[in-house]
């Protein structure tokens, strides 16, 4: 409804984790590179943490969009750790496009185990993807970590790549975990946006969504920095900030957005109570404006 008032195409700072509208701040690229090469050079495990909303799940898609034109890459893409071993060795197979039903579990692996060979044998990629691995039991990590064990004896044949919030950290310390830990080939976190980052991608996704030489207008820097000190650089709170503020002024019929508008939002989401955890970074808005950014 406010998009015809500030001149846009689309919704700018949309929940849904879109490729098309991926803003490659520097820590997103680097992450995306780690997933790229570790993929590519068949390095085995890859490891990725980052906090609630970082844009984890964001990457994934972008790192999938990459390998759409590779016909030599095969992915499973696996969004449900809530699955039992078998269950979740059914749903592997089934998206590798693999028969899979009334199969036993070691049916299921010989089966696995063939593709895979198959395709190694073919100089071919297979990928295996987990989002939100922090929610795997540690007795399905341990079947994830007997799946990697499928090799040749120069070659990982299944390339993992396991997502998920800081708990997985937590896990794949625990000592049941030691012999999958020593395994990670690749492994990086995502961090929230710093404040230079958060007004690049406030600007970006205005500008994504058709903003032009507005976009300043719409979010002048005090505004950004409102922003920035309550989001702590969380993309999805950045996002949940900035949408509800431009409603703010849309039904004020202002064209740009005050800083006090992006306030009320915090207060009304009540974000400075729920967003400290693990970002300890913490820049009042004073010393955001005297940083000049
Ligand atoms: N670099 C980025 N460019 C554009 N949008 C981003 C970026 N990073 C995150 N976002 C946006 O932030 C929101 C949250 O991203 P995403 O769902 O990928 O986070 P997540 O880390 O997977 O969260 P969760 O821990 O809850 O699974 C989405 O709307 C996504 O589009
Ligand atoms: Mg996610």
């Amino acid at each position: 409804m406010y998009k015809a008032f500030f001149h846009l195409a689309r919704n700018p700072f949309d929940l849904t984790p879109d490729p098309r509208c991926f803003v490659p701040s520097g820590r997103h690229n680097e992450v995306l590179a780690t997933l790229y090469y570790g993929v590519r050079r068949h390095k085995g495990f890859v490891v990725v943490t980052g906090e609630i909303g970082t844009g984890k799940t964001l990457l994934l898609r972008c790192l999938l969009d990459l390998f759409k034109g590779s016909r030599d890459i095969a992915y499973a893409y696996v969004f449900n750790g809530l699955l039992s071993p078998t269950e979740f060795l059914q749903y592997v197979l089934s998206d590798f496009g693999l028969s899979a039903s009334n199969k036993s579990k070691w049916e299921l692996l010989l089966d696995l185990g063939k593709f895979l060979a198959s395709r190694g044998s073919m100089g071919q990629t297979t990928v295996l993807i987990v989002d939100e691995a922090h929610h795997l039991s540690e007795d399905l990590l341990e079947e994830i970590r007997l799946l990697s064990n499928l090799e040749t004896t120069n070659d990982k044949l299944l390339q993992i790549v396991l997502v998920g919030q800081p708990e997985l950290d937590e896990k794949l310390d625990s000592v049941k975990l030691r012999q999958l830990k020593q395994r990670i080939a690749l492994r990086t976190h995502l961090s929230p946006l710093n404040a230079a980052e958060t007004a690049e991608y406030i600007s970006e996704r205005l500008r994504i969504a058709g903003a032009d030489s507005n976009r300043a207008a719409i979010f002048p820097s005090e505004t950004v920095a409102a922003v920035f000190h309550h989001a702590q650089g969380v993309p999805r709170l950045i996002n949940t900030i900035c949408e509800n503020a431009l409603i703010n002024a849309y039904a004020r019929q202002s064209s740009s957005v005050a800083p006090d508008m992006v306030d009320d939002v915090a207060k009304e989401f009540r974000l400075d109570a729920t967003n400290g955890r693990g970002n300890e970074r913490t820049l009042t808005r004073a010393s955001w404006m005297r940083s000049g950014l």
